[in-house]
């Protein structure tokens, strides 16, 4: 069965890499309301797709992007369920001119293709959708039952998919859960996740007059909003990086000397952070290793700003007001609504003279850990080290999947993180892109790892 499987995946490579361009052509960007209609097609689409391949599929109502649901149950109440987790959701693509091909047109380029979501995350759920196919296709059926369960909020924190699952424990209902949302360190080095970052976010707007007023005729005799941010944004941090907001730290998980020996195995340095994103050199808290403060350490980061003018040419004002976008990233046991009230008080206590300073919270996810002895993990272990020449290494990532938290929470079912994405596609950033070889690799474990279980 599994020979058969994996030669009808690489007989259809044509088909399969076509089937992920049409999904990776839907803008399906959760954040902007102008794509509203576009996130519900990539719905659609996949729901029906699964339809096609041979599994029961819908799309599913919450009170806000829809969530698409697939099933085969045909093994039996005998072989184990693995429910497979994604998200069709995208990130923003701007800038667009930094892209060297529309980020919505995908492109096969060099070996990779280029599309925002290829990487993160179509491309990775895709290939358990095609290693499913085919089994169905090419052997007639599934070594274990599968459920789907693909969101479309996952990039902006998911706020209507938690209600989701708890209306539909039942459904949802497994022994394990499979979840491809991140990166291998090498294509020959497969990784295990088994903690991530939560993330909360906080908007603050600095307000010092009615309008934005004439520079001459008013400057020195009133408050610059843009200044009274800075100075704010300024306290926030100290110059080695650390966060200054009082309490920040209290609750965070200590490493002991054994993880921290491990951690520093991870092939993961200062070499592939620089080339991957420019920077000139580290910049992070002196006391903590590259991989602690990648996996074991919060922080705080501006994720946008704004204030007066920023078209062509000059304009001599006073901007009115100013604005940020904040986000901190937590490790257990830091509590996101704690931490985000703490981070508003601060900014409150900073406020410069003469401004009036709002700050918005929104929900969080905190930080967690995933249980590395479980049957599923090791079955997802020998598939990669199958498929991939090596035995994966157990890594802390510094991003987030809000999801896992409430599939502890709500299934309480082993969880496998295995990615299939590499660190420098450009998830987030222009052109982002999916290795050729990942794509198919992540096939080819996807399959091997269902005849595993
Ligand atoms: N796939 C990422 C999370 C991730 C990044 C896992 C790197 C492993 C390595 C996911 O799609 C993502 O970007 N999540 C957001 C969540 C946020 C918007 C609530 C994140 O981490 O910024
Ligand atoms: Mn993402």
């Amino acid at each position: 069965m599994l020979d058969q499987t994996l030669a009808y995946a690489r007989e259809h490579r044509e088909p399969f890499l076509k089937d992920l361009f049409d999904l990776l052509s839907i803008p399906s960007v959760s954040a902007q309301p102008a794509h509203t209609k576009d996130v519900r097609m990539a719905a659609l689409w996949l729901a029906e797709h699964l339809r096609n391949i041979g599994l029961k599929a819908e799309v599913k109502e919450t009170s806000g992007h829809p969530v698409v649901y697939g099933e085969w149950l045909g093994a039996g109440p005998n072989k184990p369920t693995l429910l497979i987790y994604g998200h069709y959701d995208v990130q923003p693509a701007e800038p667009f001119e930094l892209w060297t091909t529309d980020a919505f047109t995908p492109t096969v380029r060099d070996g990779y293709i280029f599309a925002r979501g290829s990487c993160d995350n179509k491309g990775q759920h895709m290939a358990h959708v095609k290693a499913i196919e085919s089994y169905l296709k090419g052997s007639g059926a599934l070594p274990v039952n599968v459920k789907f369960l693909i969101e479309g909020e996952e990039e902006i924190g998911g706020p209507s998919l938690t209600a989701f699952i708890e209306a539909n424990t039942e459904l949802l209902a497994c022994d394990g859960i499979m979840i491809s949302d991140g990166s291998l360190l090498a294509m020959d080095q497969p990784t295990l996740t088994y903690g991530l970052r939560g993330i909360v976010r906080l908007e603050v707007t600095v307000r010092a007059l009615d309008k934005d007023v004439h520079s001459g005729m008013y400057g020195g005799n009133v408050q610059n909003a843009a200044v009274a941010l800075a100075q704010i944004i300024a306290k926030l941090k100290d110059e080695q990086g650390r966060v200054t907001v009082p309490g920040f730290y209290d609750e965070v998980r200590t490493v002991d000397a054994a993880e921290l020996a491990e951690l520093e195995r991870v092939p993961y340095t200062a070499k592939e952070v620089l080339s991957e994103t420019g920077a000139m050199r580290l910049f992070g808290d002196p006391d903590f290793t590259l991989p602690e403060r990648k996996g074991s350490r919060p922080t705080l980061e501006i994720n946008g700003m704004w204030s007066g003018y920023t078209g062509p040419g000059g304009k001599t004002i006073i901007p009115a007001t100013a604005h940020a976008k904040i986000t901190c990233r937590m490790v257990p046991f830091m509590t996101p609504h704690k931490i985000a009230q703490q981070v508003a008080a601060y900014i409150q206590q900073v406020a410069p003279a003469a401004t009036e300073v709002r700050v918005e919270l929104f929900d969080g996810t905190p930080g967690l850990l995933i249980e590395r002895e479980s049957p599923f993990v090791t079955a997802a272990a020998q598939a990669a080290q199958e498929t991939y020449g090596n035995p994966p290494i157990f890594e802390l990532e510094g991003g987030s999947i809000p999801v896992v938290g409430d599939f502890q929470k709500l299934l309480g079912k082993p969880i496998i993180l295995l990615g299939f994405g590499l660190n420098d596609d450009n998830v987030h950033s222009p052109n982002e892109r999916y290795a050729l070889a990942c794509w198919e690799k992540g096939i080819e474990a996807s399959i091997r790892f269902l005849a595993k279980l």
